[in-house]
């Protein structure tokens, strides 16, 4: 039995840009089924039409084997068919329970009021039934990522949905939270769920596909069983192309430190330490690995370090000036870039085109600006280069950021901020949502600029770039440098996972001595 038949499907946008050209796509009752492709195949177009979110421009659906029209959500739903976005839409101030049930909560007193305690009774039914805990009565908005996912699923579950759209919903999750999702995935299918996983990791496709169908340019490029592709075939039908997944890193030659910091202590708003006397030194021509279960003050080192948030104590000393408490303002002219970890809320300003966007930084600048005014011929020709450069999806550098798919969005920033010319770059989750190729090419970029003379600190969940790209690592567990590795030959994921877990950790006055050089 089918569960989804999605055929020849069209997709003109109003702008004129065909998304989906075409695309044949099957998945059956009960399967896992990966749908994967470049930044901008066409992907989440596809699945926003199978959920009603957006129309079909010709094609034809049929669900469980009927042909069925889908307007909007609410018919999808009515369909059984359920949508985890990328980007989640619950209410921060509501309790898990009521965000849960919302639209549809249990009623007492003839309708009048809502009765919480069935809502909570309902939850932790449903929840316990797919093996998915939640603290019901706890409010959203201070719960981990993959907590606030998991409610995300619940919601479509207890909806009734048969069929589960996750769209890549490991791009924001520990491996730890990856692992626990996986487990609950394959017991949703197990109970006869179908689910349909978007995902630019592709081991991550390997370990949990039934199937994979791989689209190109809108187009598919076949439908595979999981056992019939390596990673490196799939990659290859993806881009058309051998993409190298292995990146070769020649020797590092660091120069004069850069970037010292010491003692780098930060007490959260809600009392919390979440820094605690963090040290170490960042020299030109290398690049230092942090290593870390996310949450363990990681994004709090990026923050400070570029001036979007303040009341730390301690020293930073950039270029042998102390830096502490300065804004990303001044920080930029003091020579520092910052690819950051949510591109689209801090990176990019979505009403603007990707030329704007990429100029940001440095429009008052030769040689885009002379003393009052812009030279647009200058910005058009730098845009143009950068789009070819990173291979951004669009057909014109006037193109509105926020029209772009999610990758192409990430790809934007990431060419401002290696453009920028800058001493230190600080690169937090670089390649999160980059498709294999551009992975590939950012990756290559970032010992690029390393061997050009930059000091880049790289802040990534994802070990293998860790091990990949790092000439040195450190370790972050609860605040603290738990451990230190002065060079990446021998080390293993395994060897980083027990300092990660708080499980092994250095002798902390020799961490201290040994990072600071
Ligand atoms: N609302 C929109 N208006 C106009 N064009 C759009 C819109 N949304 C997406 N596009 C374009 O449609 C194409 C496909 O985008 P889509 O978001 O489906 O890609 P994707 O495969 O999900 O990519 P990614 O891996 O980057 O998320 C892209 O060229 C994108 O620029
Ligand atoms: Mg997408």
């Amino acid at each position: 039995m089918k569960a989804v038949q999605m055929i020849n499907i069209v997709k003109v946008y109003p702008n004129g840009i065909v998304a989906n050209n075409g695309v044949n796509f099957e998945v059956e009752v009960g399967e896992i089924h990966s749908l994967v492709g470049e930044n901008g195949a066409g992907k989440t177009t596809l699945m926003k039409i199978l959920f009603g979110i957006e129309q079909p421009t010709q094609g034809e659906i049929r669900i469980f084997e009927k042909p069925v029209h889908i307007s909007s959500p609410h018919d999808a739903i009515k369909l059984g068919i359920g949508m985890v976005h990328q980007h989640f839409m619950l209410v921060p101030s509501l309790t898990v329970a009521e965000n849960i049930v919302l639209g549809m909560e249990p009623t007492k007193a003839w309708g009048t009021t809502i009765d919480m305690d069935r809502a909570v009774e309902m939850v932790n039914e449903v929840a316990e039934k797919y093996g998915l805990p939640v603290p019901a009565k706890e409010v959203v908005l201070d719960l981990p990522v993959g907590i606030k996912q998991r409610i995300e699923i619940l919601k479509a579950l207890i909806r009734g949905a048969k069929i589960l759209i996750l769209d890549e919903p490991t791009a924001v999750l520990t491996p730890q939270e990856t692992e626990e999702l996986f487990v609950a995935l394959k017991n949703l299918a197990k109970k006869g769920m179908t689910i349909i996983f978007i995902s630019h990791k592709l081991n991550e496709v390997k370990e949990i596909s039934d199937r994979i169908t791989v689209l190109r340019d809108g187009k598919t490029m076949g439908t595979y069983r999981v056992e019939d592709v390596t990673e490196e075939e799939i990659s290859r039908l993806m881009v058309g192309r051998d993409v190298e997944l292995v990146i070769d890193r020649p020797p590092a030659k660091p120069g004069r430190v850069v970037l010292q910091v010491k003692d780098l202590s930060y007490y959260r708003e809600d009392g919390v330490r979440v820094l605690k006397g963090v040290s170490f030194s960042l020299r030109s021509g290398e690049i230092l690995g942090v290593a870390g279960v996310e949450g363990n003050g990681q994004r709090e080192l990026v923050e400070i370090l570029t001036g979007l948030r303040f009341g730390a104590t301690g020293s930073i000393v950039l270029n042998g000036e102390e830096v502490l408490g300065l804004t990303a303002y001044d920080l930029r002219r003091k020579k520092v870039a910052h690819i950051p970890e949510d591109r689209i809320e801090k990176g990019a300003a979505v009403k603007a085109s990707i030329a704007e966007n990429l100029i940001s930084d440095r429009y008052y600048k030769r040689p885009f600006s002379g003393r009052l005014v812009l030279f647009p011929k200058k910005v058009i020709e730098f845009a143009k280069k950068a789009i070819k450069m990173f291979s951004i999806k669009t057909d014109s550098p006037l193109t509105e950021v926020g029209m772009l798919s999610g990758g192409n969005m990430q790809k934007v920033v990431v060419a401002r901020e290696f453009t920028s010319g800058a001493d230190l770059l600080v690169a937090d989750q670089p390649t999160r949502g980059i498709d294999v190729g551009s992975t590939e090419f950012v990756r290559k970029k970032i010992i690029e600029v390393r061997d050009s003379g930059v000091a880049v600190l790289l802040v990534s969940a994802d070990l293998q770039e860790i091990l990949q790209l790092s000439d040195r690592i450190i370790v972050m567990y609860k605040g603290e440098i738990v451990g230190y590795f002065d060079k990446n030959e021998g080390l293993t994921e395994e060897d980083l996972g027990y300092y990660m877990l708080g499980v092994k950790r250095h002798d902390p006055d020799r961490v201290k001595e040994a990072a600071l050089l």
